[in-house]
């Protein structure tokens, strides 16, 4: 059977978490259940999980069991199913954020530049707008902020009017007529990284990745008890800054707020004050993991 993904840092992130076997856990990116099956692990029959995942593939991992609930919801709604399923508080919520590798390897679904297909990059394929969509119907100036802030492309803007020359005389439909747009503008030496960075960039905003992470870390620090942990991990720059800032302050901007008398006042103690990375054995067998870094936060 087809690996649908390998779990990253397995042991550091769920060992974050410092479980209490009787515990309430969410783990809000299920994917192929790897961290998920660590957590259960250390639970007990009076202990429950709930597994968050958006993608319909994702639920056909799905884990039987009293202890755990599959949840098929995108992360941002965590509180209302929370709300739902009748639980005020919880003790742990682990995040492993992004796409799984069955996303990048699956060549129907539009993530990777190494196969043709449609354009979609959808994680939710019931819902929101295509990666092709984006492409065919957002102004210049859309588009350039997307490649600029999400890719970090420097030649941002030129892609974006070629973007929009191009669909003048027909759709952009597959992942071959994207990279037909883009080869132009990059050099030999540096052309990978460089598409890989204008389809980071559109998947991120095909999926509403930055504000999804957002309001799920909002919303897991009211439900979080005081003790619960969060443990996160992030695969670029962009969702580790988000996560590195709140953690330290409680805001995403990484401005910290004072009382009267000048004490701190933030929602965390942080559990690692040095990020945590997969190391060179882990990455030899994963090469996949080498971009991951880890963060835990423990609720005052
Ligand atoms: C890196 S994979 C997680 C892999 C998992 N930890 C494992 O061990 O198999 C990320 C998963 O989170 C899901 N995901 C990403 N963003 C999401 C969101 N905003 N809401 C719900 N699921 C999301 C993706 O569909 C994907 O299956």
């Amino acid at each position: 059977m087809e690996t649908y993904h390998i779990p990253v840092l397995l042991h550091e992130a769920v060992d974050g978490l410092n479980i209490r076997p009787d515990g309430i856990y969410v783990d809000v990116t299920f994917g192929g259940g790897g961290h998920s099956r660590e957590i259960l692990k250390r639970l007990n029959e009076t202990g429950h999980l709930y597994g968050f995942d958006q993608d319909e593939d994702a639920e056909k991992n799905t884990l039987t069991g009293e202890q755990f609930t599959f949840v098929r919801s995108n992360f941002c709604y965590l509180s209302n199913f929370m709300d739902w399923n009748g639980v005020e508080k919880i003790d742990g919520l682990l995040a492993d954020l992004g796409v799984s590798w069955r996303h990048f390897d699956d060549e129907t679904r539009g993530f990777s530049f190494r196969f043709d297909g449609d354009l979609d990059m959808r994680m939710n394929r019931q819902a929101g707008k295509t990666a092709a969509d984006v492409l065919n119907t957002c102004p210049e100036k859309t588009l350039a902020d997307i490649f600029y802030r999400y890719g970090e492309l420097k030649s941002s803007r030129t892609i974006a009017k070629a973007i929009v020359c191009a669909r003048k005389n027909r759709n952009i439909r597959t992942v071959r007529d994207f990279l037909d747009i883009l080869k132009p503008f990059f050099s030999r030496e540096k052309e990978k990284k460089q598409m890989a960075q204008a389809f980071q960039a559109l998947r991120i905003e095909v999926n509403g990745e930055l504000e999804a992470l957002k309001e799920m870390l909002r919303q897991a620090a009211g439900l979080l008890k005081p003790g619960g942990r969060l443990s996160v991990i992030t695969y670029h720059s962009l969702e580790d800054r988000l996560v590195k800032n709140f953690f330290k302050t409680g805001d995403f901007e990484g401005v910290l707020k004072k009382d009267f008398y000048g004490n701190v006042l933030t929602p965390f103690r942080l559990i690692n004050n040095k990020v945590i990375v997969p190391d060179r054995e882990e990455i030899e067998k994963n090469p996949r993991s080498r971009s991951a870094k880890l963060r835990i936060v423990e609720k005052i």
